[in-house]
């Protein structure tokens, strides 16, 4: 589904990834950990289409997508719940939603269809539709970042920190949520700093450092790294 070759990026001269290789099956769940500043986001945003690589290739179903824009991505089948998880704040929850769908075209009807899918999966949506989205609290705002990500039903979704900064009851929530849509077979590329759930949830995962994969192994093998103990479990 997504393969990424060789890449690198950086900002100016400064330099942030330096080559790497990476994977992502289709319907596989692979989570990405890694120290503050060793670009996580940096390679998210290189994979769809925000920053500029400037070295290496990054292909999506076949397609070599290394020079295409965000806009294209979501037309392919990639959604990108982004850093920081930015909505309209000053429209509506259920106008939210509806760019979703407005942004990969989709017709009246299927975007009915989808937001009820979406109702179903965050009931607390349904209740709020006309209220503005940026009165929701912090945890509802970035629920209602992926709900508008699921509206141009994703092949694959990229997460940047999905569960930063959420109360506990809301991580559990969005983990529900996560492995709901990989059992219904969608892929996922989850950065994540609950290492922990990241790792237990996922097919395979990867520990970035200073922007090279140092470590590859299933979320099962990572768990029990000395290494990955020490540096991110406080083991
Ligand atoms: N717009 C920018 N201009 C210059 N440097 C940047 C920019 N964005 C990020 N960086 C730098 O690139 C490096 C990687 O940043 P990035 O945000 O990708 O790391 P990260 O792994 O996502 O970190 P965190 O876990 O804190 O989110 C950092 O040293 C950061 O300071
Ligand atoms: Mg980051």
């Amino acid at each position: 589904m997504l393969e990424i070759k060789n890449l690198h990026a950086g900002y100016g001269a400064f330099e942030v990834l330096f080559g790497i290789d990476l994977k992502v099956s289709k319907g596989q769940w692979v989570s990405l950990i890694g120290t503050n500043g060793a670009g996580k986001t940096t390679l998210l945003n290189t994979i769809a289409g925000i920053h500029k690589s400037t070295k290496g290739e990054i292909w999506f179903k076949g397609t070599n997508i290394t020079a295409f824009k965000p806009c294209e991505m979501y037309r392919l089948g990639m959604a990108y719940m982004a850093e920081g998880h930015p909505i309209f704040q000053n429209l509506s929850v259920k106008e939210n939603l509806e760019l979703g769908g407005i942004a990969v075209g989709l017709p009246p009807k299927q975007q009915a269809q989808k937001l009820e899918e979406n109702y179903h999966l965050f009931p607390f949506l349904e209740q709020r539709l006309k209220q503005r989205a940026g009165t929701l609290s912090g945890g509802e705002q970035q629920l209602l970042s992926l709900a508008r990500c699921l509206m141009t039903s994703p092949r694959l979704i990229l997460c940047d920190e999905p569960t930063l900064g959420l109360a506990p009851f809301m991580v559990k929530e969005l983990f529900r949520i996560l492995k709901h849509l990989h059992q219904q077979g969608t892929t996922l590329l989850l950065v994540e700093q609950n290492v922990e759930q990241a790792l237990l949830f996922c097919d395979e995962a990867h520990v970035l450092e200073q922007g090279v994969i140092t470590l590859s192994g299933t979320g099962a093998e990572l768990l029990k790294n000395a290494a990955v103990q020490n540096a991110y479990l406080g083991c």
